[in-house]
């Protein structure tokens, strides 16, 4: 049964499907959509109100999923629509919503709208849903402009004609697979507005939106500049791409159970987020700033008071993420000297003191689970998996590490496909008796970190993750929306949720004394004599406050 109502969103506890390592149930060597509909249960004990996928339609897989070229069908290595319908809704009748994900940004090389831009003449009707353009310099041979993909090089790739002879450019910001598309062609939008409708007439909650910001284009392709006014990047975040999801957000609207849009935005300036959440457009971003910042009070202070702040003038909830499938696992993050996430500062190698991450990540858990808001929980996070850093380089998958000449690891370490049960890899993830190995390998000594092994533990990160979203779900406290900080000691995290929950996370490296009286309800580590060790969250019941 469904609960929540039409607000659910507000303060759900999402769950992010990988689907790809998830789990494989016909040994394949890829998670599939039968592999999530045999872990329903453990999902539905786990406590989470929405599971989003990562997409799961046809693709070469360039990208891992991010270069679809169906966005009505699912790869076949994933199964079919029906396996899909069967899942949304066998998943509804545990309680849990479905969300999926659109790629409005970039469509694969391979949709048939790409083929036959390729097919056609520059100028034609067919490549005027696309960015094609002559090259710059005497003979066309450079790039129309300096625009840099994301992934690392250049932002645009030649193509050949029929004749063999060289090109037009057109446009990626990603891959060379995932060609942009032009927002300013009416086909673009109508077809999106279709594949919205597609989905939610099969019942999913809403759809997660990838990189929501980028989709409109400098028409004149001025050059990328320091120094510009917000909105006047030449092609993240300019103002038009609000029309956008304006429109969706009519179309989100018109369902009897309205649906959800949740934007996929990196923007540090929380003033420009804001503006994606007024009341027309979307429902919720994902709170990148508060997944980047580093393991230290006062920054987390000022990360989680400029997105209260900032969400409040729009009347939007707050979301509060650790982790996702692009950024580097949690537990590792938090163990090594710098603890905040950014992309370019990624390397493989680095000293990580896992220990001392595991610790953190369960105190994060706890601040993260007692904030107003939803939040999100990539799968294995709540396993408390570390990033594999050691994958050989001929096993890489992400064009991230290609790219960047092999600089930036890319993401494929938090990818590595979920263990289950065993000693042994693939750890239950795939059958007995598989025909193939996991698509990326996992690595020896994951025996303790198996949902099996850790549901049978009660100091396991799976255990807290538990016991903290039952208790999420039953304190009165946490189900509001106000949050006030009361007074602790320096680099001590302390606020309250009405007016009997409290959470308190020590930062500092000395140990903290408890107030006398209050009832500890939950703690990332056991509390002795009342004093509240460096790295630890607890929970508290409070006559009045802190
Ligand atoms: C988003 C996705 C990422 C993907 C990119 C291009 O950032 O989260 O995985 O590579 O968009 O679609």
């Amino acid at each position: 049964m469904l609960t929540g109502g039409n607000a659910w969103w507000r303060n759900a506890v999402v769950y992010q499907v990988y689907v790809r390592s998830f789990c494989d149930s016909n040994g394949a060597g890829t998670g599939d959509i039968a592999g999530v509909r045999s872990k329903l249960d453990y999902l539905r004990r786990l406590g989470v109100d929405a599971l989003w996928f990562n997409p799961w339609y046809p693709s070469p897989m360039a990208d891992s999923g991010y270069d679809v070229s169906d966005y009505r069908s699912i790869d076949p290595s994933f199964g079919t629509l029906a396996d899909a319908e069967l899942l949304i809704s066998e998943a509804n009748a545990v309680g849990i919503r479905t969300i999926v994900d659109i790629v409005p940004n970039h469509v694969s090389a391979e949709h048939s709208w790409f083929r036959a831009a390729l097919g056609s003449a520059p100028g034609s009707a067919e490549r005027a849903r696309f960015w094609f353009r002559p090259g710059s310099g005497p003979s066309g041979d450079l790039p129309p402009n300096g625009w840099q993909s994301l992934f690392g090089g250049p932002a645009w790739t030649r193509t050949k004609n029929s004749d063999g002879s060289s090109g037009e450019w057109y446009l990626h910001l990603f891959a060379p697979e995932q060609p942009d598309l032009n927002w300013t062609h009416p086909d673009v939008w109508r077809e999106h507005e279709d594949v919205l409708r597609f989905w939610f007439d099969r019942g999913v909650a809403g759809f997660r939106i990838d990189s929501a910001a980028l989709l409109v284009k400098d028409p004149g392709l001025a050059e990328e500049r320091t120094g510009r006014l917000p909105g006047e990047h030449p092609f993240t975040d300019r103002d038009s791409v609000h029309d956008v999801y304006r429109q969706w957000r009519q179309l989100a609207d018109s369902y009897p159970e309205p649906r959800v849009l949740i934007g996929e935005v990196w923007l540090p300036d929380a003033s420009r987020l804001a503006r994606y959440l007024r009341p027309d457009e979307l429902h919720t971003v994902f709170n990148f700033p508060f997944l980047s910042c580093p393991w230290d009070g006062p920054a987390l202070r000022t990360s989680i008071d400029a997105t209260l702040g900032s969400h409040e003038l729009v009347g939007a909830p707050a979301t509060w993420v650790l982790s996702n499938h692009d950024v580097t696992r949690v537990v590792t993050r938090y163990g090594r000297a710098d603890t905040s996430f950014s992309f370019e500062s990624r390397r493989a190698g680095l000293d990580t003191d896992l220990q001392l991450g595991t610790r953190r990540a369960r105190a994060a858990a706890l601040l993260t689970m007692a904030l107003p808001g939803s939040m999100y929980i990539y799968q294995g996070e709540e396993l408390g998996l570390p990033e594999v850093d050691d994958i050989p380089d001929d096993r890489r998958q992400d064009p991230m590490f290609f790219r960047s000449g092999h600089l930036n690891p890319g993401r494929d370490g938090c990818r590595v496909p979920l263990p289950w049960s065993g000693e042994e890899p693939p750890y239950g993830f795939s059958p007995p008796g598989a025909s193939r190995r996991p698509w990326l390998d996992q690595p020896r000594g994951w025996g303790p970190l198996t949902a099996a092994a850790e549901s049978a533990n009660p100091d396991s990160m799976l255990t807290l993750y538990r016991q903290g979203l039952e208790l999420r779900k039953a304190e009165a406290g946490l189900a509001g929306e106000a949050l006030v900080w009361v007074p602790a000691a320096p680099k001590v995290l302390a606020f309250s949720r009405g007016k009997t929950f409290a959470c308190a996370v020590n930062l500092g490296t000395q140990a903290t004394s408890l107030p006398i009286g209050a009832e500890v309800l939950l703690a990332s580590d056991p509390i002795e004599g009342g004093q509240l060790a460096p790295d630890t969250a607890v929970w508290l019941r409070t006559s009045d406050g802190v």
